[in-house]
């Protein structure tokens, strides 16, 4: 979301009720909160959707995607196990849709780059990306930290000191 808005984009950020004001302050334009607002019902129309829980089905996201509109799926809510064979499902649903119109819905792998990491670094340097860190965890605490990360309502990212 941060980096959509350094490049010049109106951002929504779609976040629970605890994270509104979290979400607000590193700069979305607006903010909705799922447990009461349901953004594929908005009535409004997006050019790109960066999904990191994909609980909505393609033709919902195809729906509130401007005609030439972007969705990529990152992740899905139950994070490890089941979520490969769904995936799997979803990005193949994706390929056969994105045949038909110019909407593209496709899955996105992070790569680590070296050029990507020195522009992050640069907008964390000029303040337009604020890392969000929840919690830190020495090397010895990697069993909790990976434990607390399966709950799936970790708030931004938890990281490992060494
Ligand atoms: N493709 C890749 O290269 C790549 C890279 C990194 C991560 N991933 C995947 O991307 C996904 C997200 O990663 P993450 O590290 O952010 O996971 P995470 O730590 O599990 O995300 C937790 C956050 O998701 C929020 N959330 C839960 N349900 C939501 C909903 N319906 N709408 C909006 N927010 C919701 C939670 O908020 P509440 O506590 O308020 O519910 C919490 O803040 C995971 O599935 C992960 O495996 C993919």
């Amino acid at each position: 979301m941060q980096i959509a808005k350094a490049f010049g984009a109106e951002v929504i950020g779609v976040c629970g009720p605890r994270n509104v004001e979290m979400v607000r302050s590193i700069g979305a334009n607006r903010v909705m909160d799922y447990t009461r607002e349901d953004f594929t019902k908005s009535g409004k129309q997006y050019d790109l959707i960066f999904d990191c829980i994909a609980n909505h089905s393609l033709s919902a996201f195809r729906g509130v995607l401007n005609p030439d509109g972007k969705y990529i799926m990152v992740g899905t809510a139950d994070g490890g196990g089941r979520w490969m064979f769904g995936a799997l499902a979803r990005v193949l649903g994706a390929l056969v849709l994105s045949w038909f119109g110019r909407q593209k819905l496709i899955m996105v792998g992070a790569k680590v780059v070296k050029e990507d990491l020195t522009i992050l670094g640069d907008l964390m340097k000029t303040g337009k990306v604020t890392p969000v860190i929840d919690k830190r965890y020495s090397l010895r605490e990697v069993p909790e930290a990976i434990r607390y990360l399966e709950t799936g309502h970790a708030r931004g990212k938890v990281v490992i000191i060494f």
